[in-house]
Parts: C-alpha cells; sequence; structure tokens
C-alpha cells in the first residue's frame, strides 16, 4: 500500500525545522535522489506536500520522492507506521529523528487529489540537480515577470505630442479626466454639453488657458454638433494627417425604475445618449483615429456586465456599449486601433449622474406618467420604498475617481492596453465575477431574491 504525505502539523514542521542547521552560504543543494521523479518541486527547502513516502514500506522521503528514503538534508530516516488492515484514506504516523518524534499525515494511493496529481504529472518534466544559482535563477524570471505584468504607459514625452477627444467634460469623470489628461502632457478637446450655457465645469477647464485643452460644444445627441466638433479638432490638430490618437466616449446619463415604471420615452431618451451618442461619436472620430492607429476607450458601466432590478433603461445602454466596443475592437485589430471598455463600479457619490435633486424629479414624472391599473397593483407605498432606496444608494459608493482615471490613462497610453479595465470596490468586482461567471440561478439566489 503506498502513501503519500498529505500534511504536516505544525508541530512537526517546527521539529523539522529545529532538526536542520543553517545550511553554510553557496552551499545549499537539494538533490533530488530516488526516483527524481519531481524535479523543480524540490527546489523548497521546506518539506513539501508533494513529496510521496511508502509508510508500508518503511520510509518516507522528505525531500527525495519515490523509492528515496532519506531526508537528504540531513540524512534522516523516517520510520512511517505499518499500514493498518483497512486502508483508510488517510493515516496519522508519526516517526523519530534524531531522537524526536514528528506527526505525519498520509493519504491512500489513489485517493486522487491535487498533490497525487501535481507529483504524477511532475514524473514527465526532465529532472536535474537545483543549485543556489537554480534559486538565482528563478528570482530573475520572477522579477521579469513581475516587471512585464505590472502596468505599462508611455513616457510622457510620447504623450506630449498626442491628442484626444473626451466627451461629457463638463463634471464627473470626464471634468477630471480633462485636467488629469492635460496635466499628462495630452492635447486634450474637451466636449461639454453646455459650453455655450457657460457651465461652471466648463469655465473652470476654460480658466486653464491651456493651449493644450481645447472645450468643444458637444452634444453626442447632435449629429451637427459632432460633425463640428470634428471639424474643429481636425483644424487645431498638429497634423491632421497622423490623425488623433483617442477618444474617450464618457457622456453618459443615468435613470432608475422598474419595466413597467419606466415610459418608452426614457428607454429611448437614455439609449440616445449613452448608446447611440457613443456609436455616433465614434463613427465621426474614427477616420482620425484610424490613421492615428490611436485608442477608442468606452465608458460603460459594471451594469453593462451585469443587470440590475429596477436599472432596465440604463443597464441596455451599457450592454450595447459592450457589444458595439466588442464589435469594434474586433474590426479594428487588423487597422492597428485599440478599443477598450472601462467598466466603473458605484462612484456615485463622487460624480453628478445623480443627486436627491434627479431623483425627486425623476420619480414625480414617473409617478404621474403610471397608468391607473401600475398605480393601483404597486402601490404608492411600494413606489415610495424605491424611491426611498435610490435616495440611499445616491449617497453610497466611492468618492475618489482617481481608479477609473488611471484606467482611462492606461487604456490611452499602454502599449498593449486591456480590453476591459473593472475600476470597482471588492464587494462589486466579486459580485459581477460571481454573475458573470456562475449559473444564473446560483447568482440570482446569492444577489437578487
Ligand atoms: N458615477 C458612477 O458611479 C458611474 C458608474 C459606472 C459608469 N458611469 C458612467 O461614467 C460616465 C460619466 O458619468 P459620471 O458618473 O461622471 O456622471 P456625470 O458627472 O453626470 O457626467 C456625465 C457627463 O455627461 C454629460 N452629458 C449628459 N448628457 C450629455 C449629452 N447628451 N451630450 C454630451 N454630454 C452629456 C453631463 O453633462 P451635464 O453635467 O451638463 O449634465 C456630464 O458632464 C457615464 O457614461 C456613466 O454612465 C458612472
Amino acid at each position: 500500500m503506498r502513501y503519500i504525505i498529505t500534511r504536516k502539523t505544525q508541530e512537526s514542521e517546527q521539529q523539522l525545522q529545529n532538526l536542520r542547521e543553517p545550511e553554510p552560504k553557496g552551499q545549499c543543494e537539494a538533490k533530488g535522489q530516488g526516483n527524481q521523479q519531481h524535479g523543480p518541486l524540490l527546489s523548497s527547502r521546506k518539506p513539501h506536500v508533494s513529496v510521496l513516502g511508502h509508510p508500508g514500506q518503511g520510509a518516507a522521503t522528505l525531500y527525495g520522492g519515490g523509492a528515496g528514503t532519506t531526508d537528504h538534508f540531513r540524512g534522516n530516516t523516517l520510520h512511517p507506521p505499518p499500514p493498518p488492515k483497512t486502508a483508510p484514506a488517510t493515516v496519522k504516523g508519526s516517526h523519530w529523528l534524531q531522537g524526536r518524534q514528528v506527526s505525519l499525515n498520509y493519504q491512500r494511493k489513489g485517493c486522487h487529489n491535487r498533490t497525487m496529481l501535481t507529483a504524477r504529472a511532475c514524473r514527465h518534466l526532465p529532472v536535474r540537480t537545483l543549485q543556489l544559482k537554480d534559486h538565482a535563477e528563478h528570482f530573475r524570471i520572477l522579477k521579469t515577470l513581475s516587471m512585464t505584468l505590472r502596468r505599462s504607459y508611455a513616457s510622457e514625452a510620447e504623450q506630449g505630442n498626442k491628442a484626444v477627444l473626451v466627451t461629457g467634460c463638463d463634471s464627473g469623470f470626464g471634468f477630471t479626466l480633462a485636467k488629469h489628461l492635460h496635466s499628462k502632457g495630452f492635447t486634450v478637446f474637451a466636449g461639454c454639453l453646455f459650453k455655450d450655457k457657460g457651465d461652471a465645469g466648463v469655465k473652470e477647464l476654460d480658466n486653464l488657458k491651456s493651449d493644450r485643452l481645447k472645450t468643444l460644444q458637444l452634444n453626442v445627441v447632435k449629429q451637427e454638433e459632432i460633425e463640428k466638433a470634428v471639424e474643429i479638432i481636425r483644424e487645431n490638430l498638429q497634423d491632421p494627417e497622423k490623425g488623433l490618437w483617442g477618444v474617450v466616449n464618457n457622456a453618459g446619463i443615468s435613470t432608475f425604475g422598474e419595466v413597467e415604471f419606466t415610459s418608452m420615452e426614457t428607454y429611448k431618451e437614455v439609449a440616445e445618449v449613452n448608446l447611440w451618442g457613443t456609436v455616433r461619436v465614434t463613427k465621426a472620430c474614427l477616420p482620425l483615429i484610424r490613421r492615428a492607429k490611436g485608442r477608442v476607450v468606452n465608458i460603460s458601466s459594471m451594469l453593462g456586465r451585469m443587470s440590475n432590478p429596477a436599472r432596465s433603461p440604463y443597464c441596455i445602454t451599457k450592454f450595447g456599449v459592450e457589444a458595439f466596443s466588442d464589435c469594434l475592437r474586433y474590426e479594428m485589430h487588423p487597422l492597428g486601433v485599440k478599443v477598450s471598455v472601462v467598466e466603473p463600479g458605484n462612484f456615485i457619490a463622487a460624480t453628478s449622474l445623480y443627486s436627491p435633486e434627479k431623483i425627486k424629479a425623476i420619480g414625480d414624472k414617473m409617478w404621474e406618467q403610471l397608468t391607473e391599473e401600475v398605480k393601483n397593483d404597486y402601490g404608492r407605498k411600494y413606489f415610495d420604498e424605491k424611491i426611498a432606496c435610490m435616495h440611499t444608494y445616491c449617497k453610497s459608493g466611492s468618492t475618489d475617481t482617481s481608479p477609473v482615471i488611471n484606467d482611462v490613462t492606461h487604456a490611452l497610453t499602454a502599449s498593449t492596453p486591456y480590453t476591459r479595465y473593472h475600476p470597482m470596490d471588492y464587494y462589486w468586482w466579486l459580485r459581477m465575477q460571481i454573475m458573470t461567471h456562475m449559473p444564473g440561478a446560483i447568482s440570482d439566489k446569492i444577489y437578487i431574491h
């Protein structure tokens, strides 16, 4: 009967540590003797759970494996207990090492677990003796890997020549982003809904009095305003033939309400800005973006990946933005244009997407427009509770927008931008993973019902 060591008690770990004297530097060598099946796994200096042992055959090897019988660091031989007659799945054993008792757990061979499978897979790997320089090599590989995985940004100098259009810069993410990108050296065209009305956000951006920050009147619902804005951009580019580096489709509005409470007019109104606005602006900018082999960054939402009750008018537009972005990404790939989606979580408290006044106005209008049948069936109490929920929601969320700003910046500057960015707190991140990866019956049970 063959067993593998599956777990050491804490006490045994300590005992083994005590038994092992520190190795002189430069002489640390873990020799994989026995059948030497484990190769790189043996690099650990601690007894490893994936080591095979043979309690029934009178020996277990801490660093060798298979038929070996010796702890190669110290030359200790282990003497596990004889196998029980009934051969249970796990056996506790104790061993005497240099006059001290060490406890080990064994798992019966055939009781497949990850440890066993790992060990078996490793049999097919080439094996050689590990030396101290291997540790240095592993460290070097890990360091290179971590540097590769770390977010890469283009240098400030490169960004200086690049021009970007951001929509919805009167407030919220757009406003902060325009200032941030400008501070990073970009030339920023900041599309504002109310430039012509001298909105506070527009004034603040204009007050920067920079050649590299130009506010534009841009209502993404109006095709003629979009065309005019693109014309201004073309005229103001250093070299129009080199194109426009990026467009950030940020402009958006939100609303709420159960399907039965939401008018068709509201569905269309939200889609006009969030979805069709994104499509319109992107189409108008693409000829310039293609010339630059630049970037399209679409601000979607976590609600573009998972839906929520009472948010259908908003969710369907953001799901649409996700689909549009995917199609565009596939089409643009051969042309060198990169398309990313940023899916922020809850930043309601930090932006103007909702306010108590907006919620009250939406609620009042909604109740007025309901049919008598719907009013009677749901009742005023239910309706008021929903409005109260929205008031609470509008005070929630993160007040720090920097995760969103950093993600958009990365999407515009990294040599390999991500397809999707998820600036959100852990609660929403986990919820989104569960909602998007688990069967609906399970995720509904956890979060919705
Ligand atoms: N805040 C969040 O928690 C959150 C979460 C996920 C996704 N998002 C998305 O992030 C984006 C920015 O929203 P935000 O949170 O920063 O809210 P915000 O402060 O309200 O910003 C939205 C901006 O879009 C502008 N806008 C509205 N309608 C427009 C139109 N027809 N044409 C051009 N601009 C228009 C707004 O102008 P006015 O200010 O003049 O109305 C405002 O400047 C939106 O796409 C939103 O869906 C936000």
